[in-house]
């Protein structure tokens, strides 16, 4: 029987070597960290995002965007800062930074250069919708939590292609956690939630992380776990997987026939079209972000 302690070994051994794997995750995650404390200044993390120029080039980019809607030339973090305020740096600062954690290809998956990202992106923007329609006070988090939910997969990457190498596979695996698990004896949700625990972000999108492939327990039963997991899902079940929205179909009446054991969020079922007709319009103005 395995113990609590040697759990988190487990998870601790995947996450050693962040550095090699993620490109400058120092100020990334000081970013991510400053974006989530109330006391931090705005004048601190301008000079923090300007030590990394990938993610001062995304957050410019985003900010010209049409999907934050400013439509005015911003040229410089401090531009951001003194004509969009607060709020909308952090959000610029936590998406530009997560990007920038998730864009390499991960083989091991089955997934191209990019289609983490998107994945992650369209989890947080559905997540965060749906946390709105939930009156939910920790939108905030949820985002977060939905641009995050799968940085286990970065971490996992290599060691679950060399154990599928190293290898007989003869049982088929219902899903990829089984797999992990399987091979690794964790999974990407547990990996992630123990690296962001180790960069100091809080419970509020930790634990959502943690247990989004979880259906049992009570970490599974809180309203950010379950708006992540639900989100999670509907984003698999449209089949985002690469920056084509076109070719994105969602059919609700099947949905709800296959889907019977889905976590309760309220007020999701009753307004799922008007949810899921907001995250297509959102999404595809945000395609040039991806
Ligand atoms: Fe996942
Ligand atoms: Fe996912």
């Amino acid at each position: 029987m395995t113990t609590l302690s040697s759990d988190i070994d487990i998870e601790s051994k995947y996450i050693t070597n962040v550095e090699n794997l993620i490109p400058r995750p120092d100020i990334a995650l000081k970013v991510l960290s400053m974006a989530h404390d109330a006391n931090s200044s705005i004048p601190e993390l301008a000079k923090k995002i300007e030590q990394d120029p990938n993610l001062t080039a995304n957050m410019l980019r985003m900010a010209n965007s049409s999907y934050f809607g400013f439509m005015r030339e911003i040229s410089s973090i401090k531009d951001i800062i003194i004509r969009l305020g607060f709020e909308t740096i952090k959000l610029l600062a936590i998406t530009g930074a997560s990007a920038g954690l998730l864009n390499t290809p991960q083989k091991a998956y089955g997934l191209e250069a990019r289609s983490l990202w998107n994945h992650s992106f369209a989890c947080a923007i559905l997540g965060s919708i749906i946390a709105r329609y939930a009156r939910s006070e920790e939108n905030f988090s949820i985002y977060t939590a939905g641009l995050l939910h799968d940085i286990g997969k970065v971490l996992l990457n290599k060691p679950l292609h060399e154990a599928t190498l190293s290898t007989t596979i003869n049982k088929k695996f219902s899903s990829i956690i089984e797999l992990e698990r399987s091979m690794l004896q964790t999974d990407h949700a547990k990996v992630g939630m123990v690296l962001l625990q180790s960069w100091g972000l809080p419970d509020s999108i930790t634990i959502p992380v943690g247990y989004h492939h979880s259906r049992d327990g009570k970490e599974a039963g809180l309203l950010n776990t379950k708006i992540i997991t639900l989100a999670n899902f509907l984003v698999e079940s449209i089949g985002i997987r690469a920056a084509e929205p076109d070719k994105y179909l969602f059919q609700i009446d099947d949905f709800l026939e296959q889907n019977q054991n889905l976590p309760e969020v309220p007020n999701f079922q009753d307004n799922m079209e008007t949810i899921i007709d907001e995250f297509y319009n959102k999404f595809n103005d945000a395609a040039v972000l991806i």
